[in-house]
């Protein structure tokens, strides 16, 4: 009797943890970031810490961006508020994702990414080096 409690009671406690693994809620959670395809591979962004770069990328990141991912880009902006998945935190980002995996996100959209289509694809509506120049902002936000 007492061994079948303990078996019950380990099965519920290990399903919660595995529950709370899928869901991937909070802080925690893991990214699967697809690698950029041949045409994006091993780019390298042309403005890093440029000053007046990052300034120009501060305008487009606020007018462009900054109503999903946030004023620091933690992907808590208000018109991200409602989107599942949660717009991305582009400080862990760009810390942990190459800047030509960045470079394609923004350029091609989340759909092209295996990413949320919510992710729009700004390639025609941002120029390449205003995407480069949002990026370098990006890596300054704390
Ligand atoms: C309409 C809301 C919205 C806007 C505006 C938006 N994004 Fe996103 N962004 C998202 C969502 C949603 C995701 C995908 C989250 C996911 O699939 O996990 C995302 C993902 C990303 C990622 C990938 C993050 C990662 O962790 O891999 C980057 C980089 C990114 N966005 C940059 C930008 C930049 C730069 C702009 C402005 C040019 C921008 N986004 C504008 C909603 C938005």
């Amino acid at each position: 009797m007492k061994k079948s409690w303990l078996l019950v009671v380990s099965i519920l406690a290990l399903s919660a943890i595995l529950l709370a693994a899928c869901s991937g809620g909070g802080g925690g959670e893991t990214i699967t970031r697809q690698d950029p395809p041949a045409d994006y591979a091993g780019k390298t962004n042309p403005v890093a810490g440029d000053q007046a770069a990052i300034d120009a990328g501060k305008a487009l990141y606020e007018t462009n961006c900054l109503s999903c991912h946030g004023e620091k880009g933690l992907g808590d902006g208000p018109a991200g508020a409602s989107l599942d998945p949660h717009p991305g935190n582009l400080q862990a980002a760009s810390k942990d994702a190459s800047e030509a995996y960045l470079y394609w996100v923004v350029d091609a959209g989340g759909t092209a990414a295996g990413r949320s289509a919510s992710m729009a694809s700004y390639n025609g509506v941002l120029s390449e080096e205003e995407i480069w120049q949002i990026l370098a902002y990006v890596k300054t936000l704390k």
